[in-house]
């Protein structure tokens, strides 16, 4: 299965981090003790999203190319020019473990 285990304490809240999924590229956000988990290439062009800045109050993260503004929730843009939504992915945390795996996996 694939899947990322992280701790919790080595994330640094509102600091955007990269991980790799399987294959996939996914960029990490920790907001207080809740932990979120999207697709981090941009779905507008191959742009990672975890060089862009986090606004941690209404939970999104934005495209460092050309600003479009992604949720953490619900992986959608909230702004053009991306008009796609990256992959959300499940986040489980259990006291200082962090773990992150495809909603896909999680369904199966
Ligand atoms: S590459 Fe992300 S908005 Fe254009």
């Amino acid at each position: 299965m694939a899947e990322v285990t992280l701790k919790l304490s080595e994330l640094t809240h509102g600091a955007p981090h990269r991980v790799i999924v399987g294959e996939t590229p996914v960029v990490v956000v920790r907001i207080d003790d809740d932990v979120y988990a999207i697709g981090d290439t941009c779905s507008h062009a191959n742009v990672s999203l975890s060089t862009g800045e986090v606004f941690c109050t209404e939970k999104e993260i934005e495209c460092p190319q050309h600003g479009s503004v992604f949720s953490l929730v619900t992986g959608d843009p909230d702004t053009l020019p991306a008009t796609q939504p990256v992959p959300v992915f499940d986040v489980t945390v259990e006291d200082d473990t962090v773990t992150i795996r495809s909603q896909d996996e999680v369904t199966s």
